[in-house]
């Protein structure tokens, strides 16, 4: 696997800084947001998986975890397809939510989750991403925690796929064309 990998763009030990620091923020923000704070954090899988679990670590309030599917990629390509499939939502009426994704490149998957949440009335809604592409379409889309910015290019690892593979390797890295 690692024989694939062309160059590391971000290391496992900027990742769990830059983690522990964004769970930092949240719980300094969500700390005012009431006394019974209970945060639903929906996690956009597969991609988000290993950025919710080491975040999740570094949240201690209350929260419930609600997985949800969402795919943007067909087979080996590396362009997001145009229509994401999103699955079935939890219900968050009430609530205050924090969403969880992976990266924002088109922005299209993002968005819609956010709006369909939005439109059951949650309490508060956030979002939170690893990874934005410095390209307009992901920077227009509201986002409240971004770890890294990256340049406009594939990337694998810490959870990130290419045609379902790579998500174990422990960097972030692109692979070899
Ligand atoms: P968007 O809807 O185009 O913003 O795409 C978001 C989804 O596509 C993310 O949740 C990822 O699963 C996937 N994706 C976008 N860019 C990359 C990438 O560079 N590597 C791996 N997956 C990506
Ligand atoms: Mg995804």
């Amino acid at each position: 696997m690692i024989r694939d990998i062309e160059k590391i763009v971000i290391t496992r030990g900027a990742i769990s800084d830059r983690v522990r620091a964004i769970g930092e923020a949240i719980t300094s923000n969500l700390i005012n947001v009431d006394d019974e704070q209970e945060i639903v954090l929906v996690a956009v899988m597969t991609g988000s998986l290993i950025f919710v679990a080491d975040l999740m670590r570094h949240l201690p309030m209350k929260i419930r975890i609600q997985l949800m599917t969402a795919s943007s990629y067909i087979g080996k390509s590396t362009q997001s397809n145009n229509d994401p499939m999103i699955g079935k939502l939890p219900d968050v009426k009430g609530r205050h939510v924090l969403l969880v994704d992976d990266i924002l490149d088109s922005g299209k998957t993002l968005t819609r989750i956010r709006q369909e949440l939005e439109e059951m009335q949650p309490k508060s809604i956030q979002s939170c991403v690893l990874l934005r592409k410095k390209i307009d379409s992901a920077m227009d889309v509201p986002c409240e925690y971004v770890g890294f910015e990256i340049e406009d290019e594939f990337v694998v690892g810490y959870g990130l796929d290419h045609d379902g593979y790579y998500r174990n390797f422990p960097d972030i890295g692109v692979i070899c064309p």
